[in-house]
């Protein structure tokens, strides 16, 4: 049995791969270590029984906590962290902490218990700006968030302690994903949950801002691919569907998709530091792994729209709880 540690999986991606994981494979033991920070929900994993699957509930940052838990596992993938753009530029400190701190902290017990494999999720946000062609893994970082300048941090910081220590960390940089369980502040669910309820859906300047998307699964399968290969520590794989998509095709596709009117999309106040575009070029992982995504975005879009209708138990609550009073002073107008 191997044993994995799965660092925020009650958030969005990490409980779609702890399900993918306890699906995919009959030979995996799961220990899922997590904050529950307003993004990690445990009606995310609520349905799962599996005897193969554990819940710690714990802080990244406390030594004493991911000691006890890297002390029982052979494998890490590193999910959790402070994830949305916006929540950064308001609180800065707190991407800093959890991203950049709590990943050496892992790292350090890691390299104590002689992990054999580290998993280090990171993403495309820290290329900054694609300019003309998609990002490749060798493009310097260039992260203009405070959330991707933390990313890139942790992202250098594992790759330093493979250099070092010879911790055997292999990173993936994923664009944008989108599918079930994502926390509505994000802009597939948000303009979705918005859409059903006849609210409008608010975009950043001129909506002309594109970014790959990928779905879910797709993402997380990438992931179990590289978990499963021994050969490439040290190395780093960007993950991508090719699928560049506007926020105004997004918004678009929603609101055809729902029969909702186009005049629901309203312009607001741009994003500092707005990247204009996030694109990799994932060939690397394509050719030496053999990865491919197997959905197609339309497609997948559809899936993930139908999942937020049929699903209203799920993001009713979370949209009038927390969320509520980050949304208003996020989307107030002066
Ligand atoms: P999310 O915000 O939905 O979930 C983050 C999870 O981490 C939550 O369950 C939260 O409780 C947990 N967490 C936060 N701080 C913690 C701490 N100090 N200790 C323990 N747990 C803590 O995020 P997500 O969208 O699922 O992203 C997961 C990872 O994938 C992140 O590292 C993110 O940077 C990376 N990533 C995300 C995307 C995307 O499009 N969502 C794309 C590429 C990479
Ligand atoms: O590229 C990978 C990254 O994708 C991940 O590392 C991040 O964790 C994840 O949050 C995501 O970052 P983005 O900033 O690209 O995602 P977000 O959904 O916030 O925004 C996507 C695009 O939509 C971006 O151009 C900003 C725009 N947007 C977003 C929101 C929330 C709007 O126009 N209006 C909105 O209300």
């Amino acid at each position: 049995m191997k044993r994995v540690l799965v660092t925020g999986g009650m958030g969005f991606i990490g409980c779609n791969f702890v399900k993918y994981m306890l699906r995919e494979h009959d030979d995996v033991k799961i220990i899922n270590l997590d904050k529950l920070t307003y993004a990690g929900n445990p009606e995310n994993l609520k349905d799962l029984k599996d005897k193969r699957y554990a819940f710690v509930e714990g802080d990244v940052c406390d030594k004493s906590v991911v000691d006890k838990a890297v002390s029982k596992c052979d494998a890490i993938v590193h999910f959790a962290a402070e994830t949305h753009v916006d929540r950064s530029i308001m609180y800065a400190g707190d991407f800093v902490t959890t991203d950049v701190f709590g990943t050496f902290v892992l790292l350090e017990a890691a390299r104590k218990h002689k992990v054999q494999r580290f998993v280090h999720i990171s993403t495309d946000e820290v290329y900054g700006e694609a300019v003309g062609r998609p990002s490749k893994e060798n493009d310097a970082l260039m992260p203009k968030s405070p959330y991707a300048a933390s990313k890139a941090g942790a992202d250098r910081l594992a790759f330093s302690y493979f250099c070092t220590y010879g911790l055997p960390v292999t990173i993936t940089r994923c664009t944008n994903n989108y599918g079930p369980y994502q926390y509505p502040e994000k802009l597939i669910p948000l303009f979705v949950t918005n859409a059903i309820d006849d609210l409008p859906l608010p975009v950043y300047g001129t909506g002309r801002n594109t970014r790959d998307w990928i779905f879910v699964e797709d993402h997380c399968q990438a992931i179990d691919m590289v978990l499963e290969s021994n050969d490439f520590e040290g190395e780093v794989f960007n993950v991508g569907s090719g699928e560049e998509k506007s926020v105004l095709d997004i918004a678009s596709l929603i609101l055809s998709y729902l029969n909702k009117p186009d005049d629901l999309m309203r312009f607001v106040k741009d994003r500092p530091g707005h990247v204009t575009r996030h694109a990799v070029n994932a060939a690397k992982i394509r050719k030496r792994l053999g990865w491919a995504p197997r959905r197609t975005f339309e497609a997948a879009v559809r899936t993930t729209v139908d999942w937020y209708r049929n699903n209203p138990e799920w993001w009713r609550p979370i949209k009038s709880g927390e969320f509520k009073k980050y949304y208003e002073k996020q989307y107030r107008t002066e």
